[in-house]
């Protein structure tokens, strides 16, 4: 491993059937007003984050070196300490100034996809459940690699199991109380699936680690935000990407029935962005593939990542991607790989698609580039043959691709 991902190995345990590899992240973290090695960071073994799990917390992607949507993350750590009555102990600009800083100064060992977690609990006390008063906030913040999806999962979506859900009622709280989190979650890890999807009364409310959506008849529909989920701060994002593409968003309780019988179903989370479900306890979901609004989410959801505006939409097809090219196995390395990408027959499309593709296979030439146009006259297919050297390079290349707003379609 390299960049954020090095690690020091911390030894092996073994454990049942799973043998897990443990390794400290070789960066520099936040504590209580000192950046230091996350290796060398250390707190009370009284802190009330330790003993009570009495804490909150937050995880913002960071893309290129910027914060995703800080200003919504920070309202909801905000909104987060009022309900657990732990008092504010950052103004936003110091909020975003440690954010900022932990960037910075992990530059050097950055991937360009990262995340920043930053947790609060109520600080150090002789254990005792009432809220001890007149103690300091612990402030901990760190970063980590943004692991991105494989392209299968993208391609073929993911298999999800359901539970009942078993957790509080407080749910809108980003508590790190995950106890229950980690639980449900361990459900989908023994079932060999992404996640576990969860079910309160015979209604859906969310995922162990994400929130959930439902898609039939071309609708998006979500739980309710109330205490039973977390509002995900990609619930904001995901009705401004339908309202983009001018797909109904609707909130309303979901009943298993409709969980079960949708076209589609996707999850959306920091780390996951927005993703398809294609198996559910073993069964199809929809046709068992992604589906054309898991297509414009995703790409909707890559245009925002790069801080691009929205397709003006007009009388021309919609937006469609189509998820990477075949999968793992049958690729060999290094070979030629023909990727095609249909946008408008506008200056600049081709020697955009171009200077992508020369970014990510330096090799690249005009000579591999082979051009169509549509029947109507208003589009042009672009064939961009590149070297493929690995399947980390050509879903980087795939992403800048389908982020791209001139790119319509890329296959
Ligand atoms: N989890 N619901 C739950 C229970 C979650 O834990 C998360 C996020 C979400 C999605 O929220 P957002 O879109 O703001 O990431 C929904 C994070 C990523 C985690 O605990 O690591």
């Amino acid at each position: 491993m390299d960049g954020l991902g090095k690690a020091r190995q911390h030894g092996t345990q073994a454990s049942g059937d799973n043998l897990t590899m443990q390794a400290l992240p070789d960066t520099l973290c936040y504590l209580n007003g000192d950046y230091t090695a996350l290796q060398d960071a250390r707190i009370s073994v009284l802190d009330r984050g330790f003993i009570f799990g009495d804490g909150i917390y937050e995880v913002i992607p960071v893309y290129q070196g910027r914060l995703f949507r800080f200003d919504e993350h920070l309202a909801r750590l905000t909104r987060s300490l009022a309900e657990v009555q732990i008092a504010n102990p950052h103004t936003p600009e110091q909020w975003r100034q440690i954010a900022d800083t932990l960037i910075e100064r992990n530059a050097a060992k950055a991937t360009g996809e990262e995340t920043v977690y930053i947790q609060v609990s109520r600080g150090v006390a002789p254990r005792d459940h009432a809220m001890t008063q007149g103690i300091t906030p612990t402030v901990f913040a760190m970063i980590n690699p943004l692991k991105s999806q494989s392209a299968s999962a993208r391609e073929q979506g993911v298999a999800c199991v359901t539970a009942e859900d078993f957790r509080w009622k407080k749910g809108h709280i980003k508590s790190t109380s995950l106890l229950s989190a980690v639980l449900a979650r361990q459900i989908s890890v023994e079932a060999g699936a992404t996640e576990t999807i969860l079910l309160r009364d015979g209604y859906l409310t969310e995922a162990s680690s994400s929130n959930v959506w439902v898609v039939k008849d071309g609708r998006v529909l979500g739980a309710p935000r109330d205490g039973l989920v977390l509002e995900g701060i990609r619930y904001g994002l995901i009705e401004t990407l339908c309202q983009e593409a001018n797909i109904p968003f609707e909130l309303r309780r979901i009943s298993e029935a409709e969980l079960r019988d949708a076209d589609e179903v996707l999850l959306s989370s920091a780390t996951k962005e927005v993703l398809p479900v294609s198996r559910l306890d073993g069964q199809a979901v929809g046709s068992g593939r992604p589906g054309p609004v898991y297509a414009q989410l995703y790409a909707g959801y890559q245009r925002a990542k790069q801080g691009a505006p929205a397709p003006v939409s007009n009388t021309e097809p919609t937006v469609a991607v189509t998820p990477p090219p075949a999968q793992e196995s049958l690729i060999e390395f290094p070979s030629l790989f023909p990727i095609k990408v249909m946008g408008p027959k506008v200056e600049g499309f081709v020697e955009t698609m171009t200077a992508i593709a020369t970014e990510h296979d330096p090799s690249f030439e005009m000579t591999r580039v082979q051009l169509r146009d549509s029947s109507g006259g208003k589009y042009l297919s672009v064939t961009l043959t590149v070297t493929a050297t690995s399947r980390e390079q050509l879903d980087n290349l795939y992403r800048a691709l389908t982020a791209h707003p001139l790119a319509k379609y890329v296959l």
